[in-house]
C-alpha cells in the first residue's frame, strides 16, 4: 500500500442515502473490556447507517451477493471513537506555554473563550474541530462550549449538518473569571433550558449541562444545574475534578461545609449516572466509593494531565471499584486530538505506577468503554448488529517506520494482532486513520499517491 498524500476531507453538506453496503476488512472490536472479537476476513453489513450484520466472509457473502462492496485491503476496521472530554473552543490554543491549571486558565483559556460570543467565529472553529474530530477517527465527543449560548448553538448546528452523535452544553460560570466571560445563577439556567429544549434528543444530539468547575460557580449555579437535571433527568451532567492540588484546595476554601470535593456537586444533585467527571487524581477513599455508588464516569485525560503537570490518575484503583472510565483528549489542556496518542500516554501513566495497560484494554476505553462511561453503549462503540456504524480504518503500515515494524498481511493469532495494535497506538497519530465513517458513509478519507 502506498503512503498517504496529504489528507483530504470529502464533502459531508448532503446527508447519507438509506441504503445497504457491504465493508469487506480485517475487523476487530471488544464487546467486553477482557473480550475481543477478530474476524480477519469480516464483513460488515450497513444498512440505513445501522450494522446490520457482523461476520466472516465466508459465512456471509452469499447472502449478501447484490450489495455493494469497498474493500480495505490491509488495513483494520475498528469501532468509531468516543472522545469524552473536549473543549471545541480550546482549539485554537493547544500547546500553550509554561503553565498549571489555574495560571493556564487565566493566561489562555479565558481570552481565547472569549472570542466566541461572535457566532460566525464559532462557526468556523466548530466546522475546524469537527474536520480534526473525523480525520482522527473520533465520531463521538462529549464537548464543552464556552459560557457564551452562540457557541453551543454553531457547535450543536454544525454536528446535526454531519449527522453525528455528539453530546455538549453551554459552561456555565459566575464568578472567579473575568466578566466578560461570566454569567449569573438565572441566565445560565435560562440559557441552558433554551437550548435543552432546543437540541437535546434532536437527531444524534444530546445536551449536557456543564459547570466548568466548582471554583467558578457559586453553591447557587450549582443547585440550579442540579434543578435542570430534575427537570430533565436524561440530560448529561459534565465537570471537572482534583484534578490541581491548587484546585482541590481553593475548593475546599470555598465550601467549608462540603466533606471534600465531589460532595460539593453531590450537595447541588450532580453527581448520578449521567455525569461524567474529567480527571479525578486526587480522590479520597470516600469520593471513588461515591463515585461507583452512583454510576458516574471519569474521563481519563492522560495528555492533559501531563502537559499540565496535573498528576497520575489512577486507572487500575477506577477499574478495580469497576468504575465506568473513558478516555478525554481535553484540548486545549490536551495535547493531541488523537486517542491514539492519548491511550499511549495512558498507558505510559500506568506504568509509572507499575500498572500495564494492554492494547486491548486501551482500544477498549477509546470504544465501547467511553461509550459506556457516556450511557451510548446502545447505539455506538461496537459491531453489534442494530448499532449505529460509525467506525474507523486504520492503516497500521501508514508510516516508513510503522511499515518497518509490522510486517505485511494479516494478524494470524490475537497475539499477533495486540502486537499490532499496540505499535500502531504508540507510534500513531491522525495518519494512520485511512477513513472514517458515519452512518455507514465515509466522511473522511486520505488520499493516497
Ligand atoms: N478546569 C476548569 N476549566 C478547565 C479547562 O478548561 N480545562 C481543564 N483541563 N481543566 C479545567
Ligand atoms: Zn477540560
Amino acid at each position: 500500500p502506498s503512503v498517504p498524500a496529504s489528507p483530504r476531507l470529502t464533502s459531508s453538506s448532503s446527508p447519507p442515502e438509506r441504503k445497504s453496503s457491504i465493508i469487506k476488512a480485517v475487523l476487530f472490536d471488544l464487546p467486553a473490556a477482557q473480550s475481543v472479537r477478530y474476524v480477519p476476513d469480516g464483513l460488515l453489513v450497513i444498512e440505513a447507517g445501522q450494522v446490520k450484520a457482523f461476520g466472516s466472509y465466508g459465512a456471509l457473502q452469499h447472502q449478501y451477493a447484490d450489495v455493494p462492496m469497498t474493500h480495505y485491503l490491509d488495513r483494520l476496521i475498528v469501532p468509531g471513537f468516543v472522545d469524552t472530554h473536549i473543549h471545541f473552543p480550546q482549539t485554537e490554543m493547544i500547546a500553550a506555554f509554561g503553565t498549571q491549571l489555574l495560571d493556564w486558565l487565566e493566561r489562555y483559556t479565558f481570552p481565547t473563550e472569549a472570542k466566541f460570543k461572535d457566532p460566525d467565529y464559532a462557526q468556523r472553529i466548530t466546522a475546524f474541530f469537527l474536520d480534526e474530530l473525523l480525520k482522527n477517527g473520533t465520531t463521538t465527543a462529549l464537548v464543552y462550549g464556552t459560557v457564551h449560548p452562540e457557541s453551543v448553538e454553531a457547535f450543536f448546528a454544525e454536528a446535526e449538518r454531519r449527522q453525528l452523535r455528539m453530546i455538549a452544553g453551554k459552561v456555565m460560570m459566575d464568578r472567579h473569571a473575568p466578566d466578560y466571560l461570566c454569567d449569573t445563577p438565572e441566565s445560565s439556567y435560562a440559557e441552558s433550558k433554551r437550548l435543552i429544549e432546543r437540541w437535546h434528543g434532536r437527531g444524534r444530539l444530546h445536551y449536557a449541562v456543564t459547570p466548568r468547575f466548582a471554583v467558578t460557580s457559586s453553591a447557587e449555579q450549582l443547585r440550579l444545574a442540579g434543578q435542570l437535571l430534575a427537570e430533565f433527568p436524561d440530560v448529561y451532567l459534565q465537570t471537572h475534578i482534583s484534578e490541581n492540588l491548587h484546585e482541590v484546595a481553593w475548593v475546599g476554601s470555598l465550601f467549608p461545609e462540603a466533606q471534600d470535593y465531589l460532595d460539593v456537586y453531590d450537595r447541588a444533585g450532580l453527581v448520578g449516572d449521567r455525569s461524567v467527571f474529567a480527571h479525578g487524581i486526587h480522590l479520597s477513599d470516600r469520593e471513588w466509593a461515591r463515585l461507583h455508588a452512583a454510576k458516574s464516569a471519569i474521563a481519563f485525560c492522560p495528555t492533559s494531565n501531563l502537559f499540565l503537570g496535573s498528576g497520575l490518575f489512577q486507572l487500575k484503583q477506577a477499574c478495580d471499584r469497576a468504575i465506568k472510565v473513558g478516555l478525554g483528549t481535553d484540548v486545549g489542556g490536551g495535547t493531541s486530538f488523537s486517542l491514539l496518542q492519548t491511550a499511549a500516554e495512558g498507558y505510559k501513566v500506568c506504568q509509572l505506577q507499575q500498572h500495564t495497560l494492554s492494547a486491548f484494554q486501551a482500544l477498549f476505553l477509546a470504544t465501547l468503554g467511553g461509550a459506556r462511561a457516556l450511557s451510548l453503549d446502545a447505539q455506538i462503540g461496537s459491531f453489534d448488529v442494530g448499532k449505529e456504524a460509525d467506525f474507523t480504518v486504520l492503516h497500521p503500515r501508514a508510516t516508513p517506520l510503522l511499515a518497518l515494524r509490522n510486517p505485511q498481511g494479516t494478524p494470524e493469532s490475537l497475539e499477533a494482532l495486540a502486537d499490532r495494535l499496540f505499535s500502531t497506538i504508540m507510534l500513531g497519530c491522525d495518519r494512520v486513520v485511512w477513513a472514517t465513517h458515519i452512518l455507514g458513509e465515509s466522511v473522511y478519507q486520505q488520499v493516497s499517491i
